[in-house]
């Protein structure tokens, strides 16, 4: 039986929870003026906290029965082993065309992505339909999906163990899509498929052969749009990247 103690302290969790409270405020302060990080700091002391792998992990997905896309979103929209599933609005399964030959994989959904239960609809979401526009590309050209399928609160970036959770969903979308390129769109999701050392500015612009099941799919990770609306002068960067894709494409 809990202790006295223990009691008192369950019940008063248990009342800040009902209050909405929802994340634990470190002791050390934080300088939140200092956005100026970039997607390679901020994945790099990310990468440390990624040590652990899978080994905690209870709840894994099981998709060795799963085998068309109805079906994994099904057991996505139903799996409770992410807690992030709690505090969304709804679950951001994918958009765009299911022939498509070219994936987009972003991070996680944002507020707008949250209600509108659609990836990449957000202020994202415009950069990124321009940066296909500029290469003749559009959302009903192309499929995309994100590494973790529920709103992270406050939008701050999936945990590791959020990200290995939901790491065999995408590994499977990109199995049922099928498609002949594969676009990592910032460094979350870039490392949750590659676990790359290098950060993405070093990565960024190099094809990657990537293996699904049986599908080997060529690979380019890339800046994320929001990194992109942060850091305006990578644009440059990005374009090398669009170029690369397009002519991968057109090659195939
Ligand atoms: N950022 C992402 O990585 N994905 C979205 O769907 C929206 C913003």
């Amino acid at each position: 039986m809990a202790s006295k103690k223990l009691q008192e302290n369950l019940d008063l969790l248990r009342k800040i929870k009902l209050q909405g409270v929802n994340e634990i405020i470190g002791n050390s302060p934080k300088n939140r003026l200092k956005s100026n990080i970039t997607e390679d700091e901020a994945n790099l002391s990310q990468n440390d906290k990624y040590s652990n792998e899978l080994n905690n992990i209870s709840s894994l997905p099981d998709l060795k029965a799963i085998n068309n896309l109805d079906d994994l979103k099904d057991y996505m929209s139903k799996f409770k082993g992410c807690e992030l599933y709690k505090s969304a609005t709804n679950m951001v399964f994918s958009d765009g065309n299911k022939s498509s030959q070219i994936m987009l994989i972003g991070e996680a959904p944002g507020h707008d992505e949250d209600v509108q239960g659609k990836p990449f609809v957000g202020r994202s979401g415009k950069l990124l339909n321009k940066m296909l526009e500029a290469i003749g590309l559009s959302r009903e050209t192309v499929y995309i999906a994100n590494i973790v399928p529920w709103r992270p609160p406050n939008n701050r970036r999936p945990t590791e163990e959020e990200i290995n959770i939901c790491l065999p969903f995408i590994r499977k979308h990109i199995e049922l899509i099928a498609p002949k390129v594969l676009m990592l769109l910032g460094s979350t999701a870039t490392y949750a498929l590659l676990r790359n050392k290098e950060g993405i500015t070093k990565i960024r612009g190099k094809w990657v052969d990537m293996e699904f099941g049986k599908l080997k799919v060529p690979t380019l990770p890339s800046f994320h749009p929001a990194f992109l609306l942060r850091q305006p002068a990578q644009k440059k960067y990005s374009w090398e990247d669009l170029k690369m894709l397009k002519k991968k494409i057109d090659e195939s």
